[in-house]
Formats: C-alpha cells, sequence, structure tokens
C-alpha cells in the first residue's frame, strides 16, 4: 500500500491518492499558549511534518502559532484536526471546519476528522446522525476545504452503517491503539476497505512506559519503552500519534527509523494483557 516508512517525512498513500507523513505529532492535553505553540515548534524542528490537533483540545490557534513560528512551509506539513461531539449535521460541519481552518490560520486542512461517533447508547438516530454529518465532510472535500476526510473511535459497525449513504468512504480511522489495546476487529476493517488506521494514545498515555515486556523488548535494541511503542504501531502500517510537552523526549520519540522489531518481539506485543489508557 506504501513506499518504504525510513523516515518521519516518509508518507503512507491514503485511499484518494494524499500521501500523509507516518508518524504525526499528537497535542491531547497539551495546553494552549507557549506550551502548545513551543512543543509543535519543536516537534518541526526535529523533523515531524504531521501535526494532529482537534478543536475539543482547545489549543488550535496555539498550534497555528507553532507551525507559522517553525518556518516550515505549510505545504510540507500535514494538519490534522477534529469536529467535536457539540456539532452534528451538514451545515454546522461546514460551518465548524471553516472556523478551525480559521482558528489555526491555514487556507485548508489536510485531515477533517469526526472526533467520536454517535452512538447507539445515546442516540436511537445514531445511524442518521452519523450519515447527516458526513455529508458535510463530503461537501468540505468535495469544495476543497480538506484534502482528506475521516473519523476517530468508529467501531466497525459505525463504519459499516455510514457506508450505506456515503458516497466518499473515511480515508482514515483514528483510534486507541498501543501494546495491550490492539483492537484487532478495527484493524481488520479498516484494512479490508483501504481505512488507514492512525493511533491515538500509541504509549498508552504514558502508562505502557514502565511496563516489563515493552521495556525488556526496548531494551534488546537500545530503546526506550515509548520508541518501542511507536515504532511497534509504524511495523503494524498504523500511523502513530505520540504526544510529548517535553523537548527531549519529543526528539527522542522520532528516533523510531533505526532498529525494527522482529515477528516474535511484534507477536509478544500483540498478546499483552489489556493494559494503557483504558484499561
Ligand atoms: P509529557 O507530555 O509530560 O512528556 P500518548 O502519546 O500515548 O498519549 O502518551 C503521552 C504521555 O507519555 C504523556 O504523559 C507524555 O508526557 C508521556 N511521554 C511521551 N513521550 C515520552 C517519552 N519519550 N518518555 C517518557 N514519557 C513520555
Amino acid at each position: 500500500m506504501e513506499s518504504k516508512v525510513e523516515n518521519l517525512s516518509s508518507r503512507r498513500t491514503l485511499s484518494n491518492g494524499v500521501g500523509i507523513p507516518c508518524v504525526g505529532f499528537g497535542t491531547w492535553q497539551t495546553p494552549s499558549g507557549d506550551v502548545a505553540r513551543d512543543v509543535v515548534k519543536k516537534a518541526l524542528e526535529v523533523g515531524f511534518r504531521h501535526i494532529d490537533t482537534a478543536t475539543a483540545y482547545g489549543n488550535e490557534a496555539s498550534v497555528g502559532e507553532g507551525l507559522r513560528l517553525s518556518g516550515v512551509k505549510r505545504e510540507d506539513v500535514f494538519i490534522t484536526t477534529k469536529q467535536w461531539t457539540d456539532i452534528r449535521g451538514c451545515a454546522a460541519t461546514v460551518a465548524a471546519a471553516e472556523k478551525a481552518i480559521q482558528t489555526l490560520g491555514v487556507d485548508y486542512l489536510d485531515l477533517y476528522l469526526v472526533h467520536w461517533p454517535a452512538v447507539a447508547k445515546l442516540s436511537a438516530d445514531w445511524a442518521q446522525m452519523n450519515a447527516d454529518t458526513w455529508r458535510g465532510f463530503e461537501k468540505l472535500y468535495k469544495d476543497g476545504k480538506v484534502r482528506a476526510i475521516g473519523v476517530s473511535n468508529f467501531m466497525p459497525e459505525h463504519l459499516e452503517a455510514l457506508k450505506a449513504s456515503a458516497e466518499v468512504m473515511p480515508m482514515v480511522d483514528q483510534v486507541e491503539f498501543h501494546p495491550g489495546y490492539m483492537q484487532r476487529n478495527v484493524l481488520d476493517y479498516c484494512a479490508a476497505n483501504g481505512i488507514q488506521v492512525e493511533a491515538w494514545s500509541p504509549l498508552g498515555s504514558g502508562r505502557l512506559l514502565a511496563d516489563p515486556l515493552v521495556t525488556k523488548i526496548g531494551a534488546a535494541h537500545g530503546k526506550s519503552s515509548a520508541q518501542t511503542c511507536v515504532r511497534y504501531a509504524i511495523q503494524h502500517g498504523i500511523v502513530p500519534l505520540p504526544k510529548s510537552t517535553h523537548a527531549e523526549r519529543i526528539a527522542a520519540n522520532a528516533e523510531v527509523f533505526d532498529f525494527a522489531l522482529s515477528d516474535e518481539e511484534m507477536s509478544a506485543l500483540d498478546s499483552m494483557p489489556e493494559t494503557g489508557y483504558r484499561v
């Protein structure tokens, strides 16, 4: 599906032909203001070319500022943001995306995601709600405001329901993924339907960093557990979005192209007991 993944600029190819840098820099829980601005600038300095934010993170303006301060050209950076759950339906979606574009201070988004699906537990008409929202995403895509459209936290049943009315299927599904939480059903569905998976919390939100198995496998390669988790996602063909507010960690999380996990190590991580963010 993709060309060789050998550095942070290497791209995987989405179903519409758009290239997505194989590792992104996450900004969840990164405070807006100086912190978000400076970490985005730092991430771009160490070579990240893909920044992931969301309207709900409240830091889009600072992310845009960091991008401009870095001096890296807009077209060389892949920018994703996400629409929060307070916005549903076609017209509201278009307006929300335009606002996010303005807040970021950019002319277009590379990727716009539905942050969470409407779900049966909360809304009897969840499928219709998702279909209506998705029409807004398709409009943004056709109008050239966003280069690619996708979803986040959609399970196969949500994607399958969307299929009934979608003209353009999501190019991406961003879900929680890390050793101890691989959601194989989502991976299998996405692989069968040409949807690129992205990993939020690729380090289990930090909770995997002291895990004995991850630490041991990393040590065998002279790597940290954080680097091991990032590499694990890459070798699964998934785009990880590690987050850090520390300059040295941001740099370290990028050093993941000079080693490879063996098949045995990948299997051991695949079959770890459930652990990490949710558990
Ligand atoms: P911090 O932002 O203080 O550096 P995830 O990407 O899975 O959500 O994990 C992010 C968490 O992991 C954050 O708490 C972050 O802390 C921490 N983290 C990120 N990179 C590293 C690293 N290289 N070493 C240790 N902790 C890290």
